[in-house]
Order: structure tokens, then C-alpha cells, then sequence
């Protein structure tokens, strides 16, 4: 069976591809290309559905509690500090589709808060999904015992059929076609 870290190491490959996406789409407005409201739409729904709901739910649904029941700590701790940064995102989502709305309305200063917040996200992104890649992931694999990865392979699945009108397939599709079109 495969392991539950392998699972959340394709989706960070996953995003890592819209946020290339969502950084050439920075450089681009900064350059003053025009940007088409539907490319933003689709990177705000990949970041908002895949990323923070789909991804980050998996994790601190079903691998952060299973770590703290094998004695990870929480607060003060390694899961309390990378669930801090999930909240961090989630805000600077909040701001990115006030953003991209003000845009739609024609409003002068949304282009450029789009820029800032779209890198400020992009950046903290990145580095969280490194800290998780090298360091949470690798104790995982050292902490859990095979009955816990199994559970956690079947909450993951299970995440997985609910995932609601798009299939994860769509927005794994989606990611790959936002690469294409706009990283530069
Ligand atoms: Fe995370
Ligand atoms: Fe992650």
C-alpha cells in the first residue's frame, strides 16, 4: 500500500506547478500584460479548493492528529507551528480573492495587491511545503506504525471520493494547464 506521505508529497508537486503558474502571472502583471479574469479565477479555485481545502485539511485532519496521538507535540511544538501557517495562508487567501474581486471591478490598486499577496503566499507556501517535506514527513515515516499509515491511507481516500463536483483528477489537470499557459 502506498504511504500517506507519498500521497501528500505528489500534491505538494501538484501545487508547486500552480504556483509556478501563480508567479508568472505576477511577473506578467508587473510587466503590464493583461491578465484575463478567468485565469485568475481558476488559480484563486485551484489555491482555495485543492491547496487549502483538499490538502490542508487532509493533513491536519488525519496526519497531525495521528502524530500527536504517537507524542508529537502540538503547542510550542512542530504540528502547533506548521498549523499556524495553514491559518497564515488561509488569511492571505481571504485577501487574494478580495483582490481579485476589487480587479474584476475595475478597482486601480487591486492589480498591485494581487502581485503582493499572490508572492507573499506563493513564498510562505513554498517554504512550509519544504519544512513538511524534509523534516515532518521523514518523522512520520519513523513514528507511525503501520496500522496508523494504513487508517490514514483510508481517511485519504476517503477525502478523496468526497471531493465534491471536480474530481482531484480536474484540478491535477487544471495545475498542469495553469503551468503551461502563464510560468515563465
Ligand atoms: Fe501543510
Ligand atoms: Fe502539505
Amino acid at each position: 500500500m502506498s504511504r500517506p506521505t507519498h500521497t501528500l508529497k505528489h500534491e505538494h508537486r501538484i501545487i508547486e506547478q500552480a504556483l509556478r503558474a501563480l508567479d508568472g502571472i505576477c511577473t506578467r502583471l508587473e510587466l503590464g500584460e493583461q491578465i484575463p479574469i478567468e485565469a485568475l479565477n481558476q488559480m484563486l479555485d485551484f489555491v482555495q479548493i485543492y491547496a487549502d481545502r483538499f490538502h490542508h485539511e487532509k493533513e491536519e485532519l488525519h496526519l497531525f492528529p495521528a502524530l500527536q496521538e504517537s507524542g508529537m507535540q502540538v503547542e510550542g511544538g512542530p504540528l502547533g507551528f506548521l498549523k499556524q501557517e495553514h491559518h497564515t495562508e488561509r488569511q492571505l487567501l481571504i485577501d487574494l480573492g478580495v483582490a481579485v474581486t476589487d480587479f474584476r471591478h475595475g478597482n486601480e490598486t487591486a492589480k498591485q495587491r494581487i502581485i503582493d499577496i499572490a508572492r507573499n503566499y506563493s513564498r510562505h507556501l513554498l517554504s512550509h511545503i519544504r519544512r513538511e517535506d524534509a523534516i515532518l514527513f521523514m518523522l512520520a515515516e519513523e513514528i507511525l506504525d503501520e496500522p496508523a499509515k494504513t487508517s490514514i491511507n483510508y481517511a485519504f481516500a476517503k477525502a478523496e471520493n468526497n471531493f465534491g463536483d471536480k474530481s482531484v483528477d480536474h484540478y491535477e489537470q487544471m495545475a498542469a494547464e495553469l503551468e503551461k499557459a502563464w510560468s515563465v
